[in-house]
């Protein structure tokens, strides 16, 4: 709907210059990609709390960073003397650059399948996966295979979001529009971000130009986002699949934002599903 397409473009010209979206440092980490890579790793502060609060064990253990990249969280885990690292991930060019450029003694790198993880089972004791799992296709296949890789008592962090999250599409820079995708149809709302990207006045992001630092024409001109990048789970698919997962587990709903008053939406049902802004999974497995 050509209206739609219009009115979202010209509200996302109106926040484009906010903070809604993204932060002033988010928004000149998406300018390169070492940039990019430095405010990943920055993020490793907010992980190692994450570990902390829900008492996984990282001195001693053997860890896995499941979806690791190119590793910018990978290497830092080291300073918890674990007894081994290892991080994995289905793109291979990335685990190269992590090969590459993140070599750290114990710890290792391995490219990943989506159905099967590159690890004996009963092999580890904690499993961290950060702003992965709403990335994972099929997020059933790959819990039954931490469940076979982690020890008895061994735990596993999930840190994601679902589908009704107000930015879960990912179009962050284009479309600082919260819950866009949730009002209009994804074509309409990929028209959009084209019909943004175009501007004159937007500037693009280090994902939107190719090898010679040219704009990318062909960026936002698919009908749909694909499955196999955003899985598109609503938390309450999350749950279910943890459910039936074999782990023990718990979930800690974080509220979008700072804005407090979204904390008590949190207990509700299908309300959570739109004021969430983070989740936190914990997951265990029970000596049978
Ligand atoms: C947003 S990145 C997060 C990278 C890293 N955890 C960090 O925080 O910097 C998501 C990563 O998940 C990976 N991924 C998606 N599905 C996966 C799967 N089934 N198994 C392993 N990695 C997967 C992607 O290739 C991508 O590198």
């Amino acid at each position: 709907m050509i209206v739609a397409e219009l009115a979202l473009y010209q509200l996302a010209r109106l926040l484009s210059r906010s903070q809604v979206a993204h932060s002033t440092e988010m928004k000149a980490a998406l300018r390169d990609q070492a940039a990019n890579t430095a405010y990943r790793a920055d993020e490793m502060s907010r992980v190692l709390a994450a570990i902390d609060r829900y008492g996984l064990r990282i001195q001693g253990a053997d860890v896995l960073d499941l979806g690791c990249n190119d590793g910018a969280l990978t290497a830092q885990f080291a300073v918890r003397q674990p007894r081994s690292v290892l991080g994995v991930d289905v793109d291979a060019k990335a685990i190269a650059r992590a090969q590459r450029e993140r070599a750290v003694p114990g710890v290792e790198y391995r490219v990943s399948t989506t159905t099967q993880l590159p690890v004996a089972s009963e092999s580890l004791d904690t499993i961290v996966s950060y702003d992965v799992f709403e990335h994972v296709e099929k997020p059933a296949v790959l819990l039954a295979e931490c469940r076979r890789v982690l020890r008895p008592g061994g735990k596993m962090l999930i840190g994601s979001w679902g589908w009704y999250h107000p930015f879960a599409p990912h179009l962050w820079s284009t479309m600082p529009v919260p819950w866009a995708h949730v009002f209009v149809s994804e074509r309409t709302l990929l028209r959009a971000c084209h019909r943004v990207s175009l501007s004159p006045w937007y500037t693009p992001t280090h994902f939107e130009l190719d090898a010679n630092g040219n704009r990318k024409t062909n960026a936002y001109t698919e009908e749909s986002i694909p499955t196999s990048y955003l899985n598109k789970y609503f938390v309450r698919d999350f749950e279910r699949v943890f459910m039936d997962s074999g782990l023990t587990w718990q979930l800690d709903l974080q509220p979008f934002g700072a804005v407090p008053w979204t904390k008590p939406l949190l207990s509700l049902p299908v309300v959570r599903e739109y004021f969430h802004g983070y989740f936190w999974a914990v997951l265990e497995k029970p000596h049978s």
